[in-house]
């Protein structure tokens, strides 16, 4: 899809259209990124949220850019040991599922916050659309349908009560979900603003929720939570200017890092997924994903060596160590290898409006439906963020990476995401907003979107829609989709010890690509229900 002015491409057809109503009356691109955050939280329940949190990048129309940090902190009463039984092992599935897996949400105040600074239409108008949709239902896509139907048993062993996403049948395509406990929590954020979540019945209802089910997030956890403005990453790739989410997500950083790395090589000369493309990406990657398991963490508790990381001599030298006749193989760490798990339940939105701001936002519960605690009589899911620290040294999380002392757990700390709302500039001009979920691929899948662009000439829907590939460092894989590398490649690659594993499609890239002309094309993922709007 192409527009003459401005567009919102998110991850539901009814969440961009709210996005886009609120552009069309004249609002901004933060106050489409407000309803668009609030209508994702109604109409897309595994991954919309607000009780989660997320990054959001912006680019002013004067090229201003900045950050907010609304990522979910632990709670007060956290541990470094929470998760760990008396002889020091990990209790299975304790930070990934029920109420001890939530850390205090921060997309209410970081609404809020994004309201208080930029906001041009009146907050009650912003948080009506969603309002709407829980009080008069959305119709189910097959998406979520089936998502619904497949969370059932964990939505049952995970509440005391039984949730509303729960019924005796099973949910049909075209089935109309309502959400009337979410409309009330709503109408509370609307009319009190930040007091409507945090304080009052809704913070009440969590606390009450909390304690049916040994969870910690405290009153004080609630008053406590606030969003931070931070300063963005930012960098050049050739031509570009890359601006990015800094930590606690390590997203900005290794994605500059993946793009410098690969700068010195003629990625267009060697071809779209041949043999040394592939292979240079992939070693860029293991290195980049052992320097974030090492380094990268909330840097309000641990000092993030940013500069260091990205500095042009140190990633020359990381690369320095590439042989192309055969793979590098991954350090052996001390815990063992997991698959990376096949939950993909975060979601990204990109906006831009007709006077040229950009939003880039990628919003979360971590997992799919998050901790699958819904909060009784408030009608909303609680995340399962806290698997995203690092519960036990080398010890990989639900998306197989691992982490050490930067990113262990600390009260009121930010556990460490690979999230990465990224906006690119051309010549000082906005050139493309771009982010996906997908946990650990999260960073090769916007770092693919970008080179897909930039070096092979495609459309943005082209780079959004082709098959991508993934290494993490640990496990020592190429991981890709299917048709991702040519069968001939993956035999050479095989020659020189690369493991490769096939698996499902992963992330959902959703972006705005602005054309020579200052139209905008539209990136929306066909992996799911993603869209385009705009005029
Ligand atoms: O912050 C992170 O990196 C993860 N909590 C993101 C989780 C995610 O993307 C899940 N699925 N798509």
């Amino acid at each position: 899809m192409v527009t003459e002015k401005a567009m919102v491409v998110s991850a539901h057809p009814e969440a961009s259209r709210v996005g886009m109503e609120v552009l069309k009356k004249g609002g901004n691109a933060y106050d489409a990124a407000i309803a668009t955050q609030f209508a994702l939280a109604v109409v897309l329940p595994a991954a919309g949220n607000i009780g989660g949190g997320g990054f959001l990048v912006y680019r002013q129309h004067n090229g201003e850019a900045g950050s907010l940090d609304y990522r979910e902190t632990a709670p007060a009463a956290a541990t470094a040991s929470m998760y760990l039984d008396s002889a020091g092992n990990v209790v299975e599935s304790l930070s990934t599922a029920g109420h001890l897996a939530a850390g205090v949400p921060g997309t209410v105040d970081g609404m809020v916050k994004v309201h208080e600074k930029f906001g041009s239409q009146p907050w009650a108008e912003l948080v009506q659309p969603a309002i709407d949709l829980a009080a008069n239902g959305v119709v189910l896509t097959e998406k979520e349908a089936n998502g619904l139907n497949s969370g059932k048993a964990s939505f049952l062993e995970n509440n005391r009560h039984i949730p509303y996403l729960v019924r005796e049948a099973i949910w049909q395509t075209g089935d109309t979900l309502r959400h009337p406990d979410l409309a009330r929590t709503l109408v509370r954020i609307r009319d009190e603003g930040r007091a409507g979540f945090y304080a009052g019945e809704t913070a009440d209802l969590l606390v009450q929720e909390m304690q049916r089910g040994k969870g910690i997030i405290s009153h004080q956890d609630l008053q406590n939570y606030a969003a931070v403005w931070r300063a963005p990453v930012t960098g050049r790739y050739k031509d570009y200017r890359v601006i990015s989410m800094a930590p606690p997500s390590s997203g900005g950083v290794a994605l500059l890092q993946l793009l410098q790395m690969i700068e010195p090589y003629d990625l267009n000369k060697y071809g779209w997924q041949s043999v040394p493309t592939v292979q240079l990406m992939t070693e860029a990657e293991r290195r980049v994903y052992a320097d974030r398991a090492t380094y990268l963490g909330d840097p309000d508790f641990v000092q993030v060596p940013v500069q260091e990381l990205l500095d042009a001599d140190y990633l020359k030298q990381r690369m320095a160590s590439v042989d192309l006749a055969r793979a590098t193989p991954s350090a052996a760490v001390k815990a063992g290898e997991v698959p990376v798990y096949e939950s993909e339940q975060t979601t990204h939105f990109s906006i831009v409006d007709a006077q040229g701001n950009a939003v880039s936002a990628t919003t979360t519960l971590n997992g799919g439906y998050g901790s699958k605690v819904v909060v009784e009589g408030a009608g909303f899911l609680l995340n399962n963020e806290m698997d995203d620290f690092s519960v036990k040294p080398g010890v990989p999380n639900m998306f197989g990476l691992v982490g050490g002392k930067a990113n262990a757990i600390a009260p009121g700390k930010r556990m460490l995401s690979s999230m990465t709302p990224t906006i690119l500039e051309k010549d000082g001009k906005l050139y493309m907003v771009v982010g996906t979920p997908g946990g650990s691929t999260i960073i090769t899948s916007v770092y693919q979107a970008i080179l897909n662009v930039v070096e092979y000439n495609m459309t943005m829907q082209e780079a959004v829609a082709a098959p991508r590939f993934h290494h993490q460092w640990l496990p020592d894989a190429i991981m890709h989709e299917p048709g991702a590398i040519p069968q001939k490649v993956r035999e050479i690659l095989r020659s020189k010890g690369y493991e490769l594993e096939e698996r499902g499609p992963y992330g959902r890239v959703d972006a705005i690509l602005v054309l020579p002309d200052g139209r905008l094309e539209a990136g929306a993922d066909p992996r799911g229900d993603d869209t385009a709007a705009g005029f």
